[in-house]
């Protein structure tokens, strides 16, 4: 969700900022722009649609060592070029790009900009307007900069660029993320490490409300009082390879099919010299010091997190709520006495879940959150962190982060019972090779399930999922998968619920994808496609070996039943995918939405 880049050094700026902006494009935006500063100005390019279609509009012939850019995805205003970033003040004097939300956007013009003409939709333009107004009435640009910070109410990340100074890029953070990355004679500002690793691999992490002065040579962090700030650079452990997409024609098929891989380095990122899983002491001492565990998520987070309250309570005996972020706040239900939140996200960025984090740490409760990102925004706020393994996902669908929060997840349940002298009732290494080689089986039978896109969903409008237990669980995610990346208006459903209300919607023809890996409630889940067939249906039966009835259309590979969602949505993943292919949708950049969620 919006991206910022920025660049200043001795090369052309322009292609740096293009490409960066492509490195962004995961995050999702609806249009893009660059501004970039010579001895003949700053220079703005900006277009709706994609980087391509910006790439085609920018001036080839204008060269610059200085600049800065921006993908957009619409809060305040349409996708437009005139609500596209980069902004400039009345006098075009100050340029700037801004992810996040300016909440008192409003009152700021009402009090402060009366009788100036703004020329967007966005809340963004009041902030260029509010520097250039502070400077018009004395200040230096440094002064305005932080006063017009402190006046902001909201989530920002932001790149300025002055014309009178050649010298410099002012930067500044709250709650949206911002890294700034360093190089030989030049320096460069990103959202995220990906975005400028083609330059360097050394970044600076930003803190909420620090104003950053970069120039070619220096990089110079502020806190809002003006105290300068020193931190030490990381290196951002990314392979450029790793963010490519290789042979595959979308990074979502590149990122199913690393899902057997990643179980694996699961696996040895948690296996110590013993032979044993094993996590990190202080965060099992807080599940053992907890009374009760609250996970907070959104989306395909969420729903890997319905899984997880299953490992926790069945394997380790702590009771588990599951919540979603954004209802979270308003919402708080009547704590334990002793909470553990567990935050789940890819990103680590998700404003949501953020939002939560910071009002339960005010409340003094400890927490953990299970990223993807080392160094996210969850992870650094959180008390702990346990590190997903799966590498970068791009895709905006996610689907090897599921899988790894499930294991991640089962792992933590696992260790956590072990600590309390509660005995196995299997082995968790064996158990997971056993997922990651059913994977791989179900990655080589693609062929299978375009089938089943084309058979059930090439042309329907809507569609359901259903299952019992953890089958419901997973049908909520693969009802999620379809419709975002196809557009089909698809919905999971326990299957007893369906006859409660929504088996209305049942017509002849309507696909209807039934799960049935548990064994308990197997003929329970088939009562249920019986009810649907016999209204029109048309099931489309996915079920576990040993369980498999006649007429099923396709049968997973057998694991430890508890596990089963580690390959039960791998066919759910790969019908989304058909059926978007089928559907001519943009698999990797879906209408309407973010990667990475950073406002709420
Ligand atoms: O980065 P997070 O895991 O916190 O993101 C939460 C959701 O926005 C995310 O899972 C979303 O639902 C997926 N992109 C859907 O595939």
């Amino acid at each position: 969700m919006c991206g910022i880049v920025g660049y200043i050094g001795n090369n052309d700026a322009k292609e740096i900022l293009l490409k960066g902006l492509e490195k962004l494009e995961y995050r999702g935006y609806d249009s893009a722009g660059i501004a970039v500063k010579n001895a003949d100005g700053v220079h703005v390019f900006k277009e709706k649609g994609r980087i391509a279609d910006l790439r085609d509009n920018v001036d080839e012939t204008v060269l610059s060592n200085t600049g800065i850019g921006h993908t957009r995805w619409a809060t305040h205003g349409p996708p437009s070029k005139v609500n596209a970033h980069p902004h400039q003040s009345t006098s075009e004097r100050f340029t700037l790009v801004h992810n996040g939300v300016i909440e008192n956007y409003s009152a700021l013009k009402r009090e402060y900009l009366e009788g100036y003409t703004l020329k967007s939709d966005t809340d963004t333009e009041i902030i260029v307007l509010l520097i250039e107004k502070l400077v018009n009435e004395g200040n230096t640009v440094e002064e305005a900069f932080r006063s017009t910070l402190k006046l902001l109410k909201g989530s920002y990340a932001i790149a300025l660029l002055d014309n009178q100074n050649d010298e410099t890029i002012f930067v500044a953070k709250n709650k949206s993320p911002l890294l700034v990355g360093l190089g030989d004679d030049f320096n460069v500002v990103a959202s995220d490490a990906m975005a400028m690793l083609q330059v360097t691999d050394q970044y600076v992490e930003l803190m909420d409300k620090e104003t950053v002065i970069v120039t070619k040579e220096k990089v110079t962090i502020h806190d809002l009082e003006g105290n300068e700030v020193s931190r030490e650079p990381y290196t951002a452990e990314l392979d450029a390879s790793d963010i490519e997409k290789g042979t595959y024609p979308h990074y979502m098929l590149k990122e199913i099919d690393e899902q057997p891989a990643v179980m694996r380095k699961i696996i040895s990122a948690y296996r110590n010299d013993d032979q044993e899983l094993e996590i990190n002491q202080d965060i099992l001492s807080a599940m053992n010091d907890s009374d009760r565990i609250y996970i907070v998520a959104a989306g395909t987070s969420y729903h890997a997190g319905l899984v997880g309250k299953q490992f926790i309570e069945n394997i380790a005996g702590i009771p588990v709520e599951v919540h979603v972020a954004s209802e979270f706040s308003y919402n708080m239900p009547l704590l334990s006495e002793k909470p553990l939140f567990v935050f789940i996200s890819q990103s680590g960025e998700t404003a949501d879940s953020r939002a939560v984090l910071v009002q339960i740490k005010e409340l003094g409760h400890k927490s953990l959150t299970i990223t993807n990102v080392p160094g996210s925004t969850l992870s650094r706020e959180a008390d702990y962190t346990l590190l997903l393994h799966a590498g970068p996902e791009i895709a905006v669908a996610s689907t090897k982060a599921y899988t790894a929060q499930i294991a991640v997840l089962s792992i933590l349940a696992d260790v956590t019972a072990r600590s309390k002298g509660i005995k196995p009732k299997f082995d968790l290494i064996h158990e997971l090779g056993i997922v990651g080689t059913a994977m791989e089986a179900l990655c080589e039978q693609k062929e299978e399930f375009e089938a089943i896109a084309r058979d059930y969903l090439a042309t329907t409008r809507n569609a359901f999922f259903i299952g019992r237990h953890l089958d419901y669980y997973v049908g909520l995610e693969g009802a999620l998968k379809l419709k975002e990346i196809s557009y089909i208006q698809a919905e999971g459903f326990a299957g007893g619920e369906l006859k409660h209300g929504t088996i209305a919607l049942i017509e002849e023809g309507t696909p209807v994808i039934a799960l049935a890996t548990q064994e308990a409630v197997n003929l329970g889940i088939r009562g249920n496609v019986k009810e649907v067939a016999a209204r029109g249906a048309n099931p489309c039966i996915i079920s576990m070996k040993g369980l498999q009835e006649e007429d099923d259309r396709f049968v997973i590979p057998e694991v430890n039943e508890i596990l089963t969602p580690l390959i039960s949505v791998i066919p759910l993943q790969l019908i989304s995918y058909y059926a978007a292919l089928h559907r001519d949708c943009d698999v990797d950049k879906p209408r309407n939405l973010a990667k990475s969620v950073t406002v709420e």
